[in-house]
């Protein structure tokens, strides 16, 4: 049994503050990427998912005359640590185990080289494909960060890929 699952991640109002910011539609998308992967690299898939569904919930809006702009953005953003660090105290209160936690949250924080001085991180495998997930759902000129999503629809979503998740660990434990 998971201690949290996607739903209630995808349920709480923090989680709805800001990936609304950052794109519910891009959110989702990274998760069922993140898990595919998952399956096919050995990795939890439970684990994945989530940094997945988790990963840009440190963004910030760069807003300047009521525009996104790239270029503040570029030089001040820091959403991997702000987002490692919402999931975790998000995770925690909802009573993820621990470890998971932690590993989710070390996966967000790794999720792009885009705020670090240099792009020599030697990545776990669950770290690198939570960043192949983001990468697959990428459009030109941060358009996957706009892309919108009916909440019916997103929540169906959610609620399919947990049955998913459950189905996986199910056949696992019968393997
Ligand atoms: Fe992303």
């Amino acid at each position: 049994m998971r201690e949290v699952t996607l739903l209630q991640l995808y349920e709480h109002p923090i989680t709805q503050k800001y990936l609304n910011r950052s794109g519910m539609a891009h959110a989702i998308a990274v998760a069922y990427h993140a898990f595919h992967l998952a399956k096919e690299h050995n990795v939890d898939p439970d684990i994945a998912a989530k940094a997945g569904f988790l990963h840009d919930m440190g963004h910030f809006t760069w807003y300047r005359n009521g525009n996104w702009d790239y270029d503040l953005y570029r030089q001040n953003d820091i959403h991997p640590i702000k987002g490692a660090e919402r999931a975790h105290k998000l995770l925690i209160r909802l009573g993820e185990n621990p470890i998971k936690a932690k590993t989710i949250s070390l996966a967000i924080l790794f999720h792009t080289d885009s705020f670090l001085p240099s792009n020599d991180i030697v990545r776990t495998p669950l770290q690198q494909i939570v960043k192949w997930a983001d990468e697959k759902d990428e459009e030109e000129g941060g358009k996957h960060h706009y892309r919108t999503i009916d909440s019916l629809r997103a929540k169906d979503m959610i609620i399919r890929l947990d049955q998913l998740i459950d189905k996986e660990a199910n056949n696992k434990l019968s393997s």
